[in-house]
C-alpha cells in the first residue's frame, strides 16, 4: 500500500505522524512510504533519516495526497488540505470532529474514510492513542510548575524537592487519572510532598498500590480541596468528567487563601479548566497572575516538547498503521474492535454516535461499513 506522511501545516504543530523507524517497519512489510520534505524536522528527524529508512521524499504535498491510499497525520486536515482528500482514501489522525461542523462536513463531502485517533478505544475503556499525550502533559505540568515557582517568574521561590533541613514543596494534584498520576509521580520523584485528590475510591485504591510514600491520597470534596490548597506551592488541575466541562473546583475567592506566588498549572484547560480564573494561554505567553497566584494554562502542552510527543504518539499509533496498511481498512477494523471504534466517517456517512449527535446528523452502525 502507498502511505503518505504530509508535513503538518497547522500553526505551531511540530509533531510528525511517523518516525524513521516506523517508515522502516512499513517498508519492510512491503509498503511504499511517501514523506513530505521537512515533515520530521520539528521533531528532530531529517529527510535523510527517512530516506535511509526506505521512504520516498517529495517536496510536493499534492503528490502525497494524490498518490497515497492511506494518509497518516497528527492533526485534522486544515482547510487548505481539504481539496486533496478523495473518495477511496483512508485518513488516520486526530480529528475531533464533534468540535467543528465545518470540518465534519468537509470530510463527509470528501468521500474518504476517516479513522480518528481520539476514539480508538480498548475493551477496558482506555483510549490508547490519547493516553500518551496525557502522560506527556502530566509530566510536563510539574516541570513547568517547578520553573514558574522560581523567583524570576514571580513564583514564591520554592525548590520542589527542598534540601536537607528545608521542607520540600507541597504539590496538590486535583484528579488522579492519567495526567494526575503522571504529574504526581514526577513531583514525588523530585522529592516534593504530594497529595492527590480524586472522587473515585477505586482509583484512589489503585494509586495507593502504585504511588511512592511521599504521595498521599485524599478523597476529593470542597473541604479537603480547600485544606490542601491553603498550603500548596503548586496545584496541578487535571479533573475530567467525560463529555462535560471541567468542574470549577477552585473559585476566585479561594485564591486569596493560597500562598502568594503559588502556581496553578491547569492541564484541564482544554475542558474549560478546573479553576474559575483559568483562561487558555499559549506556549509563547504561558502565564498570567490573578490575586498573586500564577496561572499556567496552555491548551496544547505536548506541542512544547514535540520530539518526546512525536515518539510517544507514534509508539502508540504504529501498530494500528501497520494493521491498516497490511490488511486494508475494512479487514483491519473487522479484526480489531479497538480500531473499529476509531471509525468516524466513511463514504459520506457518519459512523460515530458522538459526532452524529453533535450536529443532529444520521448515525450508521460502524459494522455496516465493513460489508
Ligand atoms: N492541556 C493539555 O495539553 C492537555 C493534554 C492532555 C490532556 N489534557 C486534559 O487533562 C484532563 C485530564 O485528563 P486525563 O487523561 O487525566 O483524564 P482521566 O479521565 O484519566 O482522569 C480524570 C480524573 O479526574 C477525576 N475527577 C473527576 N471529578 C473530580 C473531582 N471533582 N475531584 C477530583 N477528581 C475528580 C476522575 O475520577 C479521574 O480519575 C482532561 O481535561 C484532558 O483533556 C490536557
Amino acid at each position: 500500500m502507498k502511505i503518505g506522511i504530509p508535513k503538518e501545516i497547522k500553526i505551531n504543530e511540530n509533531r510528525v505522524a511517523l518516525v524513521p523507524s516506523g517508515a522502516e517497519a512499513l517498508a519492510a512489510a512491503g509498503h511504499e512510504v511517501l514523506v513530505e520534505s521537512g515533515a520530521g524536522l520539528g521533531s528532530g528527524f531529517g529527510d535523510e533519516q527517512y530516506a535511509s529508512a526506505g521512504a520516498r521524499i517529495t517536496t510536493d504535498a499534492g503528490t502525497i495526497w494524490a498518490e497515497a491510499e492511506l494518509i497518516v497525520k497528527v492533526k485534522e486536515p486544515v482547510e487548505e488540505e481539504w481539496k486533496h482528500i478523495r473518495p477511496g482514501q483512508t485518513l488516520f489522525t486526530f480529528f475531533h470532529f464533534a468540535a467543528s461542523q465545518k470540518l465534519t462536513q468537509a470530510h463527509l463531502d470528501s468521500g474518504a474514510t476517516c479513522i480518528a485517533y481520539e476514539t480508538v478505544q480498548l475493551p477496558s475503556g482506555e483510549l490508547p492513542l490519547l493516553t500518551p499525550m496525557s502522560e506527556v502533559a502530566g509530566r510536563m505540568a510539574v516541570q513547568e510548575g517547578a520553573k514558574y515557582l522560581e523567583n524570576l517568574y514571580g513564583g514564591r521561590g520554592v525548590l520542589l524537592g527542598g534540601v536537607p533541613g528545608v521542607p520540600p514543596a507541597h504539590v496538590v494534584v486535583l484528579g488522579g487519572g492519567v495526567v494526575g498520576s503522571n504529574a504526581a509521580m514526577m513531583a514525588a520523584g523530585m522529592g516534593a510532598s504530594v497529595v492527590i485528590l480524586d472522587l473515585s475510591l477505586e482509583r484512589l485504591r489503585h494509586l495507593g498500590d502504585i504511588m511512592p510514600a511521599n504521595v498521599q491520597l485524599v478523597y476529593s470534596s470542597r473541604q479537603t480541596m480547600l485544606e490542601q490548597i491553603r498550603c500548596a506551592d503548586l496545584v496541578v488541575g487535571c479533573v475530567l468528567v467525560t463529555g462535560a466541562v471541567a468542574p470549577k473546583l477552585i473559585r476566585r475567592d479561594d485564591l486569596k487563601t493560597m500562598p502568594k506566588g503559588a502556581v496553578i498549572v491547569d492541564v484541564a484547560v482544554d475542558q474549560g479548566g478546573c479553576a474559575e480564573t483559568t483562561r487558555p494561554t499559549t506556549h509563547e505567553n504561558p502565564i498570567y497572575v490573578v490575586d498573586g497566584i500564577l496561572h499556567y494554562a496552555v491548551a496544547n502542552m505536548p506541542g512544547g516538547v514535540p520530539r518526546t510527543s512525536t515518539l510517544a504518539l507514534t509508539n502508540a499509533t504504529l501498530p494500528y498503521v501497520l494493521q491498516l496498511a497490511n490488511k486494508g481498512w475494512k479487514q483491519a477494523l473487522r479484526d480489531n474492535a479497538a480500531l473499529l471504534k476509531g471509525l468516524n466517517i466513511s463514504g459520506g456517512k457518519i459512523a460515530h454516535r458522538g459526532v452524529a449527535d453533535a450536529f443532529g446528523l444520521y448515525y450508521h452502525q460502524p459494522e455496516e461499513f465493513l460489508k
